[in-house]
């Protein structure tokens, strides 16, 4: 897997070294007598090509062009060949002279494009020019190699031509850098992430299993056992600590990589790199971070099966003492794969807790659904980031469309697990303590909360009909103008707030309601909060109970979070974004309301039958 689609290699170099001749050679494959200043172009198929892309080949001629084309071609090609001839000290001379500055100049000074020195006509000299190339290896680091050959008796040409090719495919300045002779920086980043992924039980070492595992995954073939073995001794050998426990460590993993790019083997390496999702430049694709998925109009986006059992395998990997929450820096470690970490402190006042303030397993996932609920590509981003596709084999099977919300309204039932409610209520209400009571919060704790890390969200899940089901609270704040935005008006439930002590609060909620749901298909609860304090009558034209019932609303729902949390609301909200088509929903009080509203009709019916009874005996 590679990410260039073809390979562009130029000659260039002094008149008469042989460029033409070379590639001449190539495509016959023998040496011709007579050449022409200048071949066409050629392109050699994929198929036939050693690391199978397409590779173009341009030749240069001083005596028919002129420096225009010879810039527009340097611009164009992926990797340039400098042919100079062994026998001829000035071509030598001019490399340094001419050729490797003229290239800068045109490209930059610090331009990406590898270039190979060529050293031809290596029939006519019995000694090598290699010495005299090395000191220009190391002054130019754009020079990936050199390599003598011989036009006129074949030798070294397919190689010289497969080195420009693996130059440009496996690009050597981006992950060693050959002055101080170790991996760059980048590079040792992107190793240490792979690292972190492939080692599976967090023990920070490498064993056979996880080795294996690794190999198949990259080169899409088993390790046999004795190389296996193999490779742990050359390690061990060459530093300490490079093996642990008979694994291998994260210094053991690194040197390796460094003694392949050592020996020419960089393909090894660029395998592991891009099957990680990295292109030459050690950046992570846009394909691989944020693979395009549809989610059509009415649709939401939920974690799916595969992604769950990923992110719960993933919190017991760094959940080290075993506690069943995350400290600080275990948390910190998990997102260490991560280019930064994707969590604020506000997320400890979004989902639950311990008392310490350390996300429980419970809380992480409902914080994954929030995210996927609401910027999906993040989900699969950092999904990505934390090795998803390791294990997985599409970034797209972390996430579940659900279907048109429509149909759900339809056929009188959903699948989704995620709901969303907003919160709506005049200030000062008991909108924030409603939310923080969602965490099972009573208001003595949100009291000892820091403000600043106050969310305007909140998410657990709720059993609804007795099954658990998400129900993600947002806290909206609405616009001096009374209006709401398109995603404001975006949830599965509405729940309108106003405080039982305050008279001038449940206008707000009726204005709401009239502004904006009456007309929609949203549920609507409303709520009474502190309803530990006597109610006092609300400055409005009806009262709250009066207003419901005009409307066919549910009763106002009592809350109160002072020391015990009244949960009732939430199974209620879920409830009802669950199963919008209910109108009525049955919990505890509203049984007691069904019943009354019985025996009214049973009376009713007496009474019907006491009159008939009178007629008939009339
Ligand atoms: P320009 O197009 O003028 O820039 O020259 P060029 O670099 O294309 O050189 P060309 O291929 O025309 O070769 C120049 C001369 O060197 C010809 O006489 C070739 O026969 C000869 N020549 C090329 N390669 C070799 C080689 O490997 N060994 C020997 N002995 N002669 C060679
Ligand atoms: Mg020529």
């Amino acid at each position: 897997m590679t990410s260039k689609k073809e390979v562009r290699i130029l000659l260039v170099g002094d008149p008469g070294v042989g460029k033409t001749s070379l590639i001449l050679t190539l495509v016959s494959e023998e040496f011709p007598d007579e050449v022409p200043a200048k071949a066409e172009e050629i392109t050699i198929p994929a198929d036939v090509t050693p690391e199978r892309v397409p590779t173009h080949i341009v030749d240069y001629s001083s005596q028919e062009q002129d420096e225009d084309v010879l810039q527009e071609e340097l611009s164009k090609s992926n990797v340039v060949c400098i042919i100079y001839s062994v026998d001829d000290d000035d071509s030598i001379e001019r490399i340094t002279s001419y050729w490797l500055p003229y290239i800068r100049n045109h490209l930059g000074e610090d331009h990406k494009t590898p270039v190979i020195l060529v050293g031809n006509k290596c029939d006519l000299m019995d000694f090598s020019t290699e010495e005299v190339m090395r000191p220009i290896m190391n002054d130019f680091a754009e020079v990936e190699t050199c390599v003598e050959c011989s036009a006129k008796t074949l030798k070294n040409i397919s190689e010289m031509f497969y080195y420009a090719q693996k130059a440009v495919l496996h690009p050597t300045a981006a992950v060693y850098n050959s002055e101080e002779k170790e991996l760059t920086l980048q590079c040792k980043k992107a190793l240490t992430r792979i690292f972190k992924i492939c080692d599976l039980d967090n023990d920070s070492i490498l064993n056979d299993d996880e080795v294996n595992l690794f190999q198949l995954k990259c080169f899409h073939a088993p390790l046999h056992a004795q190389s296996l073995e193999d490779v742990k001794a050359i390690v061990k050998r060459n530093i300490s600590d490079g093996v642990v426990n008979n694994g291998l460590s994260l210094k053991g993993f690194l040197f390796l990589h460094t003694l392949f790019i050592q020996r020419g083997r960089h393909e090894t390496t660029w395998t592991v790199l891009r099957a990680f999702g990295y292109d030459d430049n050690l950046q992570l694709t846009k394909e691989y971070l944020s693979p395009k998925i549809h989610v059509g109009l009415g649709c939401t986006t939920e974690l799916s099966f595969q992604s769950l059992q990923f992110l719960k395998i993933l919190f017991q990997k760094y959940d080290e003492d075993n506690d069943g929450h995350l400290s600080p820096p275990e948390l910190q470690n998990l997102f260490s794969t991560c280019p930064m970490m994707p969590w604020g402190p506000d997320v400890n006042n979004t989902v639950c807790t311990n008392h310490n303030g350390w996300i429980s397993l419970h809380g992480y996932l409902a914080q994954w659904e929030l995210t996927t609920l609401l910027d999906v590509p993040r989900t699969i981003e950092y999904l990505a980031y934390l090795g998803y596709r390791y294990l997985n084999d599409s970034q797209l099977s972390a996430v579940t469309v659900t279907r048109d919300k429509k149909i759900d309204l339809e056929k009188k039932q959903t699948s989704r697990n995620v709901f969303r409610c907003h919160v709506l209520g005049a200030k000062g209400v008991g909108k924030t303590s409603l939310l923080q009571g969602h965490l099972n919060r009573n208001l003595r704790y949100v009291a000892t909360l820091n403000k600043e890390h106050l969310s305007s969200f909140t998410i657990n899940t709720v059993q609804v009909y007795g099954q658990e089901k998400y129900l993600l609270l947002h806290e909206v704040d609405v616009a001096v103008s009374d209006m709401l935005n398109p995603t404001e008006m975006n949830c599965d439930v509405a729940c309108l707030v106003y405080d039982v002590t305050n008279p001038r609060t449940f206008e707000f909620c009726a204005r709401m309601y009239m502004k904006h749901f009456l007309d929609s298909r949203i549920p609507t609860l409303v709520v009474a909060c502190k309803t530990e304090h006597p109610a006092i009558r609300q400055d409005y034209i009806m009262t709250p109970a009066q207003f419901c019932n005009k409307y066919k609303l549910p009763p106002p729902q009592s809350f109160t979070c002072i020391d015990k949390v009244n949960k009732e609301v939430y199974i209620k909200l879920a409830t009802m974004a669950a199963y919008p088509h209910v109108r009525e929903i049955i919990s505890r009080d509203e049984r007691l309301y069904l019943k009354i509203g019985l025996v009214t009709a049973v009376l009713a019916g007496l009474g019907f039958l006491v009159y008939r009874m009178n007629r008939s005996s009339s």
